[in-house]
């Protein structure tokens, strides 16, 4: 059996087939920039996410810069940023022209208790990242922010569909941010982010900077860029939301037969929480201290699998950084991501759960 880590040539016909019909829609209505599925998009992951502004724009990446910028962070600020996430986090906080001071993670990869210790006089906001899915304790992190008079911008880019106490991850900051990048669990087929806010003020700010700081065409009111969605992806998110909720629970099926799976094998950890609505089991990552033997092994048997990370930010080339990075550098060096993802069939769940057991037996 040949298990891909995640195949997106393998989402089902009716699906590709209401994909080509929209694009074909939206060919003979010759709207490419902007217009009604852009607005459509919008308005839907508002609804669903309860999010009063929900501002589409070209990529997750981009979408933490434009909070960044919104909230006029930039040289001479801080901000507090977890040793382990995708390197988009830290990235944008340089590229604004601030400092990204990195902070432990928890077992899980979230960002540690005791980050408040980071905070120095010019620390200004603090990148709570939702990783794998899951979030972050999202009451405690703001009562500690709002003490501290920081601004909270969530990386939600993996948590789309996580909730805490039936609020959406991304809605808790002043600022969230998501990802549709193809292979997240609403993922376009090919770039698209989008920045929430509760704030009238933020979200009028962040779409002039995404639109050349123009509200009006040619009355530019601040230095902006173009960082609109693509609106034919905007077509595309709208016909795979459809499909979202019953991804979610193919995904949770499958999530919850490899814990039942892969329970009690000594010297494997399994993820917590995956089956609970503060994760939206976006990534099944296991531990263990074989990784490398265990990836190699289920190469062998043909199945895929994937390392996030396996290098943590301050260790790299354009952060360096100093400090007590132990539990990031453990998940980093003991993590291996699982195929989980709704193309998959229950079979190749079964076989890539024996394949792991006979590994450790
Ligand atoms: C945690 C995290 N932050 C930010 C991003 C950036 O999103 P994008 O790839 O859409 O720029 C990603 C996704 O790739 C991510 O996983």
């Amino acid at each position: 059996m040949q298990i891909p880590f995640l195949d997106l040539k393998r989402m089902d016909e009716e699906l590709k087939d209401a994909l080509k019909s929209k694009f074909t829609e939206m060919l003979d209505q010759g709207n490419f920039s902007g217009g009604p599925e852009v607005n459509l998009f919008e308005s839907q992951i508002s609804n669903f996410l309860k999010s009063p502004f929900s501002i589409a724009c070209a990529n997750g990446t981009d979408a933490l810069e434009l909070a960044l910028r919104a909230l006029e962070i930039g040289v001479g600020d801080e901000v507090i940023v977890p040793a382990m996430t995708w390197v988009s986090t830290a990235e944008v906080v340089v590229m604004v022209g601030a400092k990204p001071v990195f902070w432990d993670t928890d077992e899980d990869g979230l960002l540690a208790e005791n980050w408040e210790k980071a905070i120095t006089s010019n620390t200004k906001a603090v990148i709570p990242v939702h990783l794998f899915g899951k979030m972050v304790d999202m009451v405690s992190l703001m009562e500690t922010a709002r003490k501290h008079n920081l601004f909270v911008i969530e990386d939600g880019a993996q948590s789309f569909g996580s909730f805490q106490n039936g609020q959406a991850a991304g809605t808790f900051g002043n600022i969230g941010c998501l990802s549709f990048y193809p292979t997240k669990n609403l993922g376009a087929l090919g770039e698209a982010g989008m920045c929430m806010t509760t704030s009238a003020r933020l979200n009028e700010r962040m779409r002039l900077l995404l639109n050349h700081g123009q509200q009006v065409r040619d009355e530019h009111e601040l230095v902006g860029r173009n960082s609109r969605i693509d609106s034919v992806q905007a077509g595309f998110l709208n016909v795979f939301f459809e499909k979202f909720e019953l991804f979610q629970t193919q995904r949770k099926n499958f999530a919850s037969m490899y814990l039942e799976g892969l329970s009690g094998i000594d010297g494997l950890q399994l993820p917590i929480s995956i089956l609970e609505e503060n994760h939206n089991a976006h990534l099944f990552v296991i531990q263990t201290s074989r990784r490398d033997e265990l990836k190699l092994f289920l190469r062998e048997k043909g199945i895929g699998t994937a390392l996030h990370y396996p290098n943590i930010l301050p260790d790299m080339k354009p952060f360096q950084s100093a400090g007590n990075f132990s539990n990031a550098r453990k998940l980093s060096n003991q993590g291996l991501s699982i195929p989980l993802n709704p193309w998959m069939k229950e079979q190749e769940i079964e076989y890539v759960v024996k394949a792991i057991q006979d590994f450790f037996t």
